[in-house]
């Protein structure tokens, strides 16, 4: 798939960049950045669940910010609230993934079934310590993913649950027989079996899910997953749990030791500005050294797919095995005057520009990247939403979701930049523009752009081998201020607008305003 990677990777690749670039010299202008797309040349699906979303029992991600219960005076379906599960529709959500996270590892899920006012009351001891009264368990999650027209993520309980304990949640899930789980589950008010379409063993293993070894965990996976049974048509794609940041031994590891079934290996990675946990960096009302240091943080992700990749490509190079990064995006420090146990923060343009970065970096690996899952959907980390009691607002990372919704199952196209300049500030420089493109569903061309500098347009020429382009229809996502966001005074601050673009004298140039996300279909 080297043809897929864009100008920043390094390498043998930027030498062919480099001949593409003298090639095209005498067509274009010195110095003027120019995408080329063989539209001829098909790459991999990029797959629908590369846009999953994250819903963990953390602070008002679930509670509150999406789940009101049946009885509350916000309007709800099933104890949904309809506004986000509205916005959520429009921005296509393909997969939710369940109950955690960290979450996931002191999760019972018996404590999530029957009578809601019987269920018991725990203390969520990971994310601020406050009652988990198990209102969301299995068959109100089901609820959500059917609203949404989403595929289902559940995530098992390695850490302190046992083999058995998530054989039983399976067989509960999709049994089809008589058994008294099956039996439970339909006394439960469902009859048929729900359909579990991944399942995870346990979640950072190295880490809050039982501080292990990649070999002890890959013990327990061993014999986990040997007792992970459902009917055929109910059998989900089984996850194991790996590695995070630089550190590629997970996956290796893994992808080397597991002796029985698995479909993923999941990576985590989340972008702070700072790079440092103990103080990682504002949510808005941050300097420039800040938004470069954030994208070029972000922009690591490409890298690290690589290396993961690299080892995946020796272990298991009939590609059976996917990479999926089921935890991504900003993290900052929490909003001031907020529970910091609930990861409450405000997402900015500078989000919509690092969701867009780490898309192009997904579709350019789209051939082991099946899946990813960015955290959180509300009001935790990078949202989609945030609430307020009855209001909600949509963020610029919701906005970057939605208008990238043409690339969900689309087939990606080979794209080169010739010409890329970069945006240095201070002693930190990136590659100015990022792009992809990829063949729709729709039959149509698409072209994501990103502009990563805060303070100049760029010049783009577009050119498609063997066709002759005229325009450029789309919308664009850009404000003044690098931390423009909405809220709930003004939630329509920063939204998208139309971007269009004619073809002159046969050549086709699109002028892409500072810190900018762009996605157009070429006609
Ligand atoms: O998304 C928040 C937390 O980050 C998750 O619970 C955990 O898996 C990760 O460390």
């Amino acid at each position: 798939m080297q043809t897929l990677k864009t100008s920043f990777k390094a390498g043998v690749f930027s030498a062919v960049v480099l001949a593409f670039a003298t090639m095209t010299m005498s067509a274009h202008a010195a110095n003027e950045v120019s995408i080329s797309i063989d539209a001829k040349k098909a790459g991999p699906v990029i797959n629908k669940n590369i846009y999953g979303q994250f819903a963990e029992h953390l602070g008002t991600g679930v509670y509150e910010g999406m789940w009101v219960g049946p009885d509350s005076p916000i309007p709800n379906t099933k104890g949904w609230r309809n506004d986000v599960i509205g916005a959520l529709k429009k921005m296509h959500v393909p997969l939710v993934r369940w109950p955690g996270g960290c979450f996931a590892d002191e999760y019972h899920w018996r404590d999530g079934i029957g009578a809601r006012e019987s269920r018991p009351v725990k203390m969520n001891t990971n994310w601020g310590n406050v009652e988990e009264r198990n209102a969301v368990g299995t068959h109100e999650f089901f609820d959500l993913v059917d609203l949404l027209g989403a595929d289902s993520y559940v995530n098992g309980n390695l850490g302190s649950g046992t083999a058995q304990e998530m054989a039983e949640w399976l067989e509960y899930m999709t049994g089809d027989g008589k058994s008294t789980l099956a039996e439970l589950r339909r006394k439960n008010g469902h009859d048929k079996p729900f359909k579990v379409d991944f399942f995870a063993i346990g979640n950072e293993a190295w880490g809050c899910g039982g501080n292990m070894t990649a070999a002890h965990y890959t013990n327990l996976y061993n014999q986990s997953v040997s007792f992970l049974k459902a009917p055929k048509a109910y059998m989900p794609k089984i996850i194991a749990s790996g590695g995070n940041d630089d550190d590629t031994t997970w996956t290796d590891y893994l992808s080397k030791n597991i002796r029985t079934r698995v479909d993923g290996i999941s990576f985590h990675y989340y972008t702070l500005p700072t790079g440092k946990w103990e103080k990682k960096g504002l949510a808005i009302g941050f300097g420039e050294d800040q938004w470069i240091s954030t994208l070029k943080n972000t922009l690591r992700m490409d890298t690290m797919i690589k290396n993961n990749v690299a080892k995946l490509e020796k272990n298991d190079p009939k590609n059976k095995i996917s990479f999926d990064v089921d935890e991504w995006g900003t993290w900052y420090d929490v909003e001031p005057g907020t529970n910091p146990g609930f990861l409450y923060q405000q997402s900015s343009l500078r989000d919509a520009v690092v969701a867009a970065l780490n898309f192009n970096i997904f579709h350019a690996h789209a051939d082991r990247v099946r899946m990813t899952n960015i955290a959180q959907m509300v009001n935790v980390l990078q949202a989609m939403i945030l609430t307020e009691k009855d209001k909600m607002l949509l963020t610029p990372t919701y906005h970057a979701f939605e208008m990238y919704v043409p690339f969900q199952n689309a087939t990606a196209l080979p794209l080169t930049i010739a010409n890329n300049p970069e945006y240095s500030f201070g002693s930190t420089s990136i590659p100015e523009v990022s792009a992809s493109a990829a063949r729709g569903q729709d039959g149509k061309l698409y072209l994501s752009l990103v502009n990563t500098n805060p303070n100049k347009d760029v010049s783009v020429d577009i050119n498609v081998a063997g066709e002759k382009l005229n325009a450029a229809k789309g919308r664009i996502l850009t404000a003044k201020a690098m931390d423009a966001h909405n809220t709930f005074a003004q939630p329509q601050a920063v939204q998208p607008a139309s971007f269009n673009a004619s073809a002159k004298a046969g050549k086709l140039t699109l002028n892409i305003p500072a810190k900018a996300v762009v996605v157009v279909t070429l006609e």
